[in-house]
């Protein structure tokens, strides 16, 4: 198994054939030593997609973590992934390989800020997209992720007011899917936001054939031209459910080793290769998972205060389940 795989030219990690041997061996040895699991998200690097017991979209990973009866959870992705985890198993160890690896979107509003807008609309119900911090989440009436957004937004009340955080596209894809007005906040994805119409029309100029998939957290006129749009995990079902045998992804670069990898016989094309790595889901390798086991260093501690709010808006949404919005 060679590590630098194809996504179009883009090459991720580069560890020789005989290193890689040696890491998975004792990464196997200390997974059962710890009695761990290993989450994974679709975006992560196809060495680490490789060492899955779960892969999976946010809402899958929150739904496994749930499930799960190992000691320890390796959660390979970001850290609101692991956070959710953690909320949803208090008792368990949650690791996250990569100490550095958040989610920029997370990081655009903060606890006070939510806590302003909420005063400032005293009735509204906030609906957060797990992609936020434990401190906002603690002030949320429920979250949701890309693939049950319409869902969750759709078991609020008809008059409800609703404040939507933090993705400004996520957000405004919910209201064009289900005809209600939101108050949304400025965030967005730096990664998906990359994503423009002109490489949309470059990519089908170039793949005629291919249907275009896109994430919700792409921009409003990038999703017009998608054929489907869809959570990570929609766009694998997706797939399974098309006769088509060609697909321009347009999401994080990794979803593309994550459909090469599920249906080897179709074709996938990155809708725009290079602009689309988000570089926090790029930092986990088989050393950081290694190292992560070994020292049982990166673990996940919320403080007191907010695990049990931000743990009934994260229960609330699992309960949910998963929707069509993706
Ligand atoms: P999914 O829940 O669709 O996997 O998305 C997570 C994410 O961070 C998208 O950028
Ligand atoms: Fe966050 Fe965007 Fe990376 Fe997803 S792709 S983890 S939303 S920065």
């Amino acid at each position: 198994m060679g590590l630098v795989k194809d996504w179009g030219d883009v090459a991720m990690s580069e560890t020789d054939e005989r290193e890689i041997e040696a890491l998975l061996a004792d990464i196997a040895s200390l997974k059962e030593k710890r009695r761990a699991v290993f989450l994974v998200h679709n975006y992560q690097l196809e060495e680490i997609q490789e060492i899955a017991d779960y892969l999976g979209d946010s809402l899958g990973l929150g739904q496994q973590a749930q499930k799960s009866d190992a000691q320890v959870i390796v959660l390979c992705g970001v850290e609101f992934m692991a956070e959710t985890a953690k909320l949803l198993n208090p008792e368990k160890t949650v690791l996250l390989p990569e100490e550095h690896a958040g989610c920029p979107m997370a990081d655009m509003i903060t606890e006070e800020e939510l806590v302003a807008l909420k005063e400032e609309h005293p009735r509204a119900k906030v609906v957060a997209y797990v992609n936020t911090t434990v401190a906002t989440k603690a002030h949320t009436d429920i979250c949701c992720t890309s693939s049950n957004a319409t869902k969750v937004v759709g078991t609020l009340g008809e008059d409800q007011q609703i404040i939507f955080i933090p993705d400004k596209y996520l957000g405004a894809y919910v209201e064009k899917e289900t005809g209600r007005s939101m108050i949304l906040w400025n965030g967005f994805c730096p990664t998906h936001a990359r994503l423009l119409v002109e490489d949309i029309l470059i990519a089908k100029r170039e793949h005629p054939r291919a249907k275009v998939m896109a994430h919700p957290e792409c921009r409003p006129e990038v999703l017009d031209m998608a054929d489907a749009v869809r959570s990570t995990g929609g766009m694998i079902r997706y797939v399974s459910e098309v006769d088509d045998k060609e697909f321009i992804v347009g999401t994080e670069i990794g979803m593309v080793t994550t459909l090469r990898r599920r249906y080897p016989e179709r074709k996938f094309y990155s809708a725009a290769s290079e602009k689309l790595i988000c570089p926090n889901m790029k930092m986990t390798t088989l050393r950081s998972v290694k190292r992560a086991l070994e020292e049982m260093t990166n673990e996940i501690i919320i403080p007191e205060r907010y695990i049990a709010p931000a743990r009934k808006a994260i229960e609330r949404m699992v309960a949910v389940g998963r929707g069509e919005s993706g």
